[in-house]
């Protein structure tokens, strides 16, 4: 795992778009995934600024939402989709036809898997796949467990991600995730891992500690051949 450390968010931001606009360079069909939450926002904000300088650079990008709350309506504020719909698919001008994503609602969240896990298997492998990390340790929602998961699946949500940030403020709350599973995500033909403030500092520690193990589902990091991790100075700890 190459490890890069910044001095601020603004820069880790200002690196992960450089690598993601390097790859999109080498591939115009890229197939992207995307987590959501706070750490790539910047990232992403800055991907639209090169979108308005070259928007043809982006014209046959694909996009694969990483995972969803579930139990909750597709457009409300604090849904993934609602996150990627603005800082993603508008922006850079994602049809419908260049999108894969979760329901957040389906009527059997089983079949839903399946629908999206299908969707892979002819789109994937994923080419490029940003991810962030939870504070306990997940990487979308592979929540720390006896066991893993390797495929799209229903997650039970833990404690603490239904205290982040795009959970704690629903007031329809969801009762269970949707996500990738960790083979869908190691599958990736690279991964970038962005890892920024204090508040991530004990995590990323664990993380970066090579101890790889299900209490850590971030950690399976380390066996991948072709993860960056870019992280700022207040996580890391030397
Ligand atoms: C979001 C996701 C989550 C977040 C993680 C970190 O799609 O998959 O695993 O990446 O919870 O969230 P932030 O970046 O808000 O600290």
């Amino acid at each position: 795992m190459r490890i890069d450390i910044f001095n601020t968010y603004d820069e880790l931001s200002l690196k992960a778009k450089e690598l993601i606009v390097q790859e999109i360079r080498k591939d115009k069909n890229l197939l992207l995934c995307t987590a959501t939450g706070g750490s790539p926002t910047k990232t992403y904000e800055l991907l639209g600024e090169t979108y308005q300088k070259e928007p043809e650079l982006f014209s046959g990008l694909r996009i694969i939402k990483l995972d969803e709350w579930g139990g909750i309506a597709l457009d409300q504020p604090g849904s993934c989709e609602s996150y990627l719909q603005k800082h993603v698919l508008q922006p850079l001008q994602i049809p419908e036809e260049r999108y894969t994503g979760f329901n957040s609602n389906p009527e059997n969240p089983n079949a839903e898997c399946k629908r999206i896990q299908e969707r892979l298997r002819k789109e994937g492998p994923i080419d490029l796949c940003i991810l962030g990390i939870g504070m306990n340790g997940h990487i979308a929602f592979n929540e720390p467990a006896e066991f893993l998961e390797p495929f799209c699946h229903q997650a039970e949500l833990s404690e603490m991600s239904l205290q982040h940030k795009m959970a704690s403020g629903m007031q329809v709350k969801p009762t269970y995730g949707l996500t990738l599973g960790m083979a869908d995500i190691l599958h990736s033909k690279m991964i970038i891992i962005l890892i920024h403030g204090t508040h991530k500092k004990e995590i990323a520690k664990k993380f970066l500690s090579k101890k790889i193990s299900s209490s850590v589902p971030a950690s399976f990091l380390w066996l991948h051949p072709n993860v960056i991790c870019l992280i700022d100075s207040n996580a890391y700890e030397s």
